[in-house]
């Protein structure tokens, strides 16, 4: 993918924020990796002992271009991105608990309820929970689902200038609990 360059450089900025919050040692899953930029993004900055990426790598009526021989080569140069070709579902056995979970994937309403839902079924505890386009202007369902989730704990959400979002998810009484991200945590 091409992103054009104040784009570019507001997102590389943001993704280094936010890669700021995230321990080293980790294992990450990205869900929506296309041509492996965030990836690669993510394990020079952060250093995960893996990432995994889950992408179908698929054509579409926009899109000619998967970005699959792209994500290969980012690949090729880190080991510790591990490529999964399909959806989440089909690696669910595969797969070890989540430390990170990133989303960039289906931007509207329903799929970002599912894709959070879904991915936290893999989740540590804690867990960083972030995703892009947290953007009211281009993508409001994907933000509507953001909010509906996280209804009243809004703000342990932290926001990045590229429209990252990231939040911290932990066990509380049988159920979840949100809480804000601090800068560096020491993995668990
Ligand atoms: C916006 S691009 C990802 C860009 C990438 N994260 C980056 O910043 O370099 C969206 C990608 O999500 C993938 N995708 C769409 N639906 C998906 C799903 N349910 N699970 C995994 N990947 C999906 C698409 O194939 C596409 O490659």
């Amino acid at each position: 993918m091409r992103r054009q360059r104040a784009e570019n450089s507001k997102w590389r900025r943001g993704l280094a924020e936010l890669c700021g919050y995230l321990p080293r040692g980790m294992y990450g899953l990205e869900i929506g990796s296309l041509a492996g930029e965030s990836a690669d993004m993510f394990v020079k900055l952060a250093g995960f002992d893996a990432l995994f990426c889950v992408d179908p790598w698929e054509k579409t009526s926009t899109r000619d271009d998967t970005g699959e021989s792209g994500f290969d080569a980012v690949a090729a140069r880190h080991p510790e991105i591990i490529k999964c070709k399909g959806y989440l579902q089909d690696f669910y056995r595969s797969m070890p608990p989540l430390d990170f979970i990133y989303i960039d994937a289906k931007h509207q309403h329903v799929e970002t309820f599912e894709l959070i839902f879904q991915s936290l079924l893999l989740a540590k505890e804690p867990c960083l929970l972030a995703g892009h386009d947290y953007n009211e202007r281009k993508h409001p369902g994907l933000v509507r689902a953001v909010n509906t989730i996280f209804a009243g704990h809004l703000q342990d959400v932290i926001r990045f200038v590229d429209w990252s979002f990231l939040v911290g998810i932990r066990r509380h009484r049988g159920g979840i609990e949100t809480y804000k991200p601090r800068l560096r945590e020491i993995a668990t």
